[in-house]
């Protein structure tokens, strides 16, 4: 709790008192959003007290503050995974960090492989639900000031957001898939028996990340949105062409910017 409050503290100094209404967590591939957002402050982790340092190339370590669609935000460029060797605690983190700055959801963005074989190469999948193969990060005594004991998991993924989201991908002819997200270690890739038992126990992709900022975000009654830019099919005969893959993410990385834009601007 006191590193949580002393990193808080930190920031509101740095950033003249900042107050983020949405809190942003941009996955692998989909740093590119920071474009759309009027930045009025970058803050390094290495600066803020407290904050782990990411280890993973492509993840820049900054926490952007500004404005979308006329809403201060406040974005994770890079993100802190378990399988770098961080803590369950670590990896969640900046979330209860952005809670306590006083956000009033949490959109959550990653890079994941597709599970459902309707699914192809650079579509966006909303998070219905998720299923947790990772430690659950509330492991340990609860911190009674921030939730309960046992949080309940229903509407995990705010069924509101999400309808509005559909109207808007309607309306801007963006393709949408529906989906459970399951949320393992890493940072091995499935094996084939393993795409199999996946879309068996119920999910549609597979990723590394989400499923632990999800939760305690959650614990502290932050409504959540979620989405997976699928870049590969687990269950597909095909080898992914590389070049292709790169690209599809890139166009899927602008379609989802449009989206988080236009829902964040309707919040
Ligand atoms: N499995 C797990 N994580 C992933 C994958 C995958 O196939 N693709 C992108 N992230």
């Amino acid at each position: 709790m006191e590193h949580i409050l002393e990193a808080c503290k930190a920031i509101q100094e740095a950033t003249n008192n900042f107050k983020p209404e949405v809190g942003i967590i941009l996955g692998t591939g989909l740093g590119g959003f920071v474009d759309s957002i009027d930045v009025e402050y970058r803050l390094e982790y290495k600066d803020i007290p407290n904050m782990p340092v990411s280890t993973v190339e492509g993840h820049k370590g900054c926490l952007i503050f500004g404005t979308v669609g006329g809403k201060k935000v406040v974005a994770m460029q890079g993100r802190f995974h378990y399988y770098e060797g961080y803590t369950m605690k670590q990896v969640t983190f900046p979330v209860r960090v952005m809670a306590l700055l006083g956000i009033r959801c949490l959109f959550v963005s990653n890079a994941a492989g597709g599970i459902n074989t309707s699914f192809c190469v650079g579509d966006l999948m909303i998070i219905t639900d998720h299923i947790n193969l990772l430690p659950n990060p509330l492991i340990g005594p609860n911190m009674a000031e921030f939730g309960p004991r046992f949080p309940d998991m229903h509407d995990c993924y705010s069924h509101a957001i999400r309808n509005k989201a559909t109207a808007i991908a309607e309306r801007e002819h963006i393709k949408l898939q529906y989906g459970v997200y399951v949320g393992t270690t890493g940072p091995t890739f499935e094996t084939q028996a393993e795409y199999r038992y996946f879309k068996a126990i119920g999910g549609d992709a597979v990723g590394m990340s989400t499923v632990p900022e999800v939760i305690v975000a959650r614990h502290m009654s932050v409504p959540c949105f979620g989405v997976s830019v699928i870049t590969n099919c687990g269950l597909s005969d095909e080898k992914g062409d590389h070049e292709d893959v790169q690209l599809q993410g890139k166009k899927a990385g602008e379609r989802m910017s449009r989206l988080f834009t236009e829902l964040i601007r309707e919040l």
